[in-house]
């Protein structure tokens, strides 16, 4: 069984970009603590970064019938991407949302998240620790309805 990690939009450029806001860890960083996580439960992790919104829908029609649930950074998508949502409620598994910023307290056009009624939960605000505690919890629920 797999968790599936879904990066939207410039999140390949976690390190580099807006350092003062997404910190300096590298996505590939993200991963390889993710992964960690998932092995230590007995699961295994299948990683994904898009900036096309059309392709992280395919990845989640793809993905998601062998995955015990996902964690999903859609980028600004979060903010916009009906097509993303529609493929959250389809992939009928469970889904929490990561965002390393706030939103809340930056621009008002960050704080209307379109996934919010289609997801688990969300992390925000907590920086790539959100990634990691969404990993934890994935787990921890997989292990309880598994035993
Ligand atoms: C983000 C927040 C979004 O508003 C922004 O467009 C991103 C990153 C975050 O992780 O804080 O690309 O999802």
């Amino acid at each position: 069984p797999q968790v599936l990690l879904l990066n939207g939009p410039n999140l390949n450029r976690l390190g580099q970009r807006e350092p003062h806001i997404y910190g300096t860890t590298t996505l590939s960083d993200v991963e390889n603590r993710v992964r960690a996580i998932v092995e230590r439960h007995g699961l295994h992790l299948v990683s994904k970064q898009s900036n096309h919104e059309g392709d992280l829908v395919d990845i989640l029609q793809e993905e998601a019938p062998d995955s015990v649930g996902a964690i999903i950074n859609p980028g600004a998508l979060a903010h916009y991407g009906y097509a993303l949502r529609d493929a959250v409620v389809d992939a009928a598994i469970p889904v929490i949302e990561v965002h390393i910023s706030n939103v809340h307290k930056r621009e008002p056009f960050r704080h209307h998240l379109v996934l919010a009624d289609v997801v688990v939960g969300q992390i925000v605000g907590l920086g790539i620790q959100g990634y990691l505690l969404a990993a934890e919890f994935l787990c921890a629920e997989w292990s309880r309805k598994s035993a």
